[in-house]
């Protein structure tokens, strides 16, 4: 293409209204850019002087090609990092510099030798799993967060010592977290790094203050930790920084303690909430893609590792976790038909390259098939390209890998939102708004496959935190008790029944029924009001015990037990809280015995009042999917089939009790 001389163009608002929009919804910025504007264009934002972004995969090529010419990523970085990194930091020098530590950094995070990790960032992983909270929301960032720090600590910094350990797991987060300090980006470095400025700002607290007092404090640690490492050189270890400290360079010269310690926080700052983020995006679109997730979990039992591999990558196109790769140009640069001059920015927008129809169809969807088949190439650039790509690429991903494994194989995450979390800026990453608000149940509590075949994840998600909540409440409602007494009557138990009651609440009708039958079973969606069930009726020991109950948490659409395990069913006051009835209501029957009974009981949508109000329950109550009529509740039973034998309406049409019987031989001692 022949270059004019024209700029691109951009949009014309304040630089400060770019800013906060591109802040604000990032990747909605620059699409919207893209669309209006074309490939290359122009944006203001506060503290760049001029800054282009491409957003095409050849374009983006193009600007990592010219890493051997007039791009200069390091200088682009240098002010806003160094004052963090050091001097000497990979990400902020270049040319001669740049390449004696590249090329001794290069081979300890080759492939061949990251791999060797595997096993440790497993345990790593393994142990910070078992501490994860169960049956309660929780983010997953900062977990993932406690993992890639252990791991930078252990396989980076080689430290295994406890108490060290501990005084680097205290320290570096709070590094990392002064470094977030809005004015560290904000004020330019001239104002406050040197020896000058910094003086003055140590006279009154602020968060620079606190920066550079950790700052110091880290250093002090570091120092002390390769002090002790040079006077021990041990050649069997394998950590990152015990192969720099034994790597030489062309002219058999070594690093220094400074160039050490400004590669060890590089790599800290650079490696560790990249790749957690990474993760915490990996789960929040599993999470919302059940197939790929349901995929995967069968891949991972099997020891197969392709199709993990294909979440990883997909993950990183989808969620990108780093926006843009910066160049500083020191000199022009031909682009696109324009010639950007030097002394600007130029970078490839990764979310919007990696949207490119290149990637294969529904480039917004998340479909980790794509890199089975025909992987993407150019349009693939998580991290980045040309000679500046990410030196830590391979043990980002082998991490990944990893630890999805070692998640999927021991816990059942759930989202608590159905909605997809949004990609907001954070420091210079793209994190999940949320930070992935997840919640975990172990998998042997719930099968996931069984699981993972209900279509009603979100849905239900939302009725168990609903009933979470008022689960204090829930065994004091007298109607509801009444309702189920009513259920109960329905129900003529015997003493050889086994009872399983579905949506059991907080265990009230099983406390009535246990001392009367066989076995008596409740499951329900909500650990909290399991909690309170078990803590009234399974007390740990004590005479008077009775020993026929079990709580299970579990959802009516796949629920936990074999064919025909029970003889009598009750679901009372919760169908209309199943995101498929139908699916529910076939598993009551596929769990209830031959000539075994069942009864529900549920607000229903038959008198005039009920109809009006169910569409705003709908609209403000979570969890609420609707109410059935009462003929449709004896539908869905012989559909299942099953022989309806009673049906009325209690209080003046609003709420429907259906009794029905499985066909078959009655069970013996089973009342009638
Ligand atoms: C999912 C995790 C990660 C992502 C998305 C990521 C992404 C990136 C990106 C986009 C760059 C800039 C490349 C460019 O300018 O073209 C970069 C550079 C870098 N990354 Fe990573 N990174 C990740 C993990 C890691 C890890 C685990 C380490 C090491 C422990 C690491 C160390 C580095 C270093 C040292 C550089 C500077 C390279 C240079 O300028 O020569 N990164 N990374």
């Amino acid at each position: 293409m022949t270059a004019t001389r024209t700029l691109p163009p951009g949009p014309r608002l304040p630089g400060l209204a770019q800013t906060a929009l591109l802040f604000r919804d990032p990747v909605g910025f620059l699409g919207s850019c893209r669309r209006r504007y074309g490939p290359v264009f122009r944006v203001h934002l506060v503290g760049f002087p001029h800054y282009v972004y491409v957003a095409d995969p050849q374009l983006a090529r193009e600007v990592y090609a010219a890493d051997r010419t007039v791009g200069r990523a390091g200088e682009g970085r240098h002010d806003f990092l160094a004052p963090l990194v050091g001097e000497n930091s990979l990400l902020v020098t270049e040319d001669e510099q740049w390449l004696r530590h590249r090329k001794l950094l290069g081979p300890v995070f080759h492939r061949k030798h990251v791999d060797g990790y595997a096993e440790e960032i497993a345990a790593i992983a393994g142990r910070e799993i078992e501490r994860w909270p169960l049956e309660e929301p929780f983010e997953l960032r900062p977990r993932m967060q406690e993992i890639t720090l252990e791991v930078i600590l252990r396989l980076v910094f080689g430290i295994a010592d406890g108490e060290r350990l501990e005084r680097f797991r205290e320290l570096l987060p709070r590094l990392l977290e002064a470094t977030g300090a809005l004015l560290l980006w904000l004020l330019p470095p001239s104002l406050w790094a040197s020896e000058k400025g910094q003086r003055r700002l140590r006279r009154f607290p602020n968060p620079l203050r606190s920066f550079l007092e950790t700052r110091e404090q880290v250093d002090e640690l570091i120092y002390e930790e390769i002090a002790r490492r040079r006077s021990e050189l041990d050649d069997s270890r394998r950590d990152v920084l015990s192969m720099l400290l034994r790597a030489r360079d062309d002219e058999g010269r070594g690093m220094s303690d400074i160039e050490l310690r400004d590669e060890l926080i590089t790599l800290l700052e650079a490696g560790h909430e990249t790749t957690a983020t990474g993760l915490a995006w990996a789960f929040e679109r599993l999470l919302r893609n059940r197939d790929a997730l349901e995929r995967l979990v069968a891949e991972v039992d099997d020891g197969g590792s392709e199709y993990l591999d294909a979440v990883v990558r997909e993950t990183l196109r989808a969620r990108p976790v780093v926006l843009d790769t910066p160049r500083l140009l020191d000199g022009p640069l031909e682009i696109g038909g324009y010639v950007i001059p030097e002394g600007w920015y130029v970078a490839p927008a990764i979310p919007s390259v990696q949207l490119d129809r290149s990637v294969g169809p529904e480039p917004e969807d998340f479909r980790p098939e794509r890199f089975l088949d025909e992987p993407p190439r150019d349009a693939w650039i998580p991290f980045g390209g040309g000679k500046r790509h990410c030196v830590g690429s391979h043990l980002a991903l082998l991490e990944m890998r990893v630890v999805i494994a070692e998640v999927v194989r021991r816990l059942r995450l759930d989202a608590v939102r159905a909605a997809p979390e949004r990609q907001r800026v954070h420091h210079v990453t793209l994190v999940p708004s949320k930070g992935t608000r997840v919640m975990a149940s172990p998998r042997d509590l719930m099968p996931l496959r069984h699981h993972a075949e209900s279509t009603s994840a979100p849905a239900a998600q939302a009725a168990r935190i609903h009933f979470d909540r008022w689960a204090g409440a829930y065994g004091r409602s007298r109607l509801l008790v009444s309702l189920q007494q009513k259920a109960l009557t329905e129900l003529r138990l015997g003493a050889a029944d086994r009872v399983l009651d579905v949506a059991c609440g907080t265990g009230a009708l099983i406390a009535e029924v246990a001392h009367r039958v066989e076995r008596a079973a409740g499951l329900d969606l909500s650990s909290g009001m399991l909690q309170i069930a078990r803590s009234r009726l399974l007390p740990d020991a004590g005479p008077g015990r009775l020993v026929n109950i079990e709580f299970r948490l579990g959802s009516s659409d796949a629920l936990p037990f074999a064919d025909g395990e029970f003889t009598a069913l009750v679901c009372t006051t919760a169908l209309h809280h199943f995101p498929e009835p139908q699916r529910s209501v076939d598993e009551l029957a596929r769990v209830l015995a031959p000539g075994g009974r069942v009864v529900i009981g549920d607000a229903c949508r038959d008198s005039p009042p009920a109809k009006l109000l169910d569409p705003l329950f709908r609209r403000f109550e979570a969890g609420h999917v609707g109410l059935q009529r009462k003929r449709d509740i004896e539908a869905m039973l012989t559909r299942a089939g099953l022989r309806v034998t009673t049906s009325r309406h209690l209080w003046l049409g609003v709420y429907a009790l259906v009794a029905a019987e499985r066909p078959g031989s009655q069970p013996p001692g089973a009342a009638q």
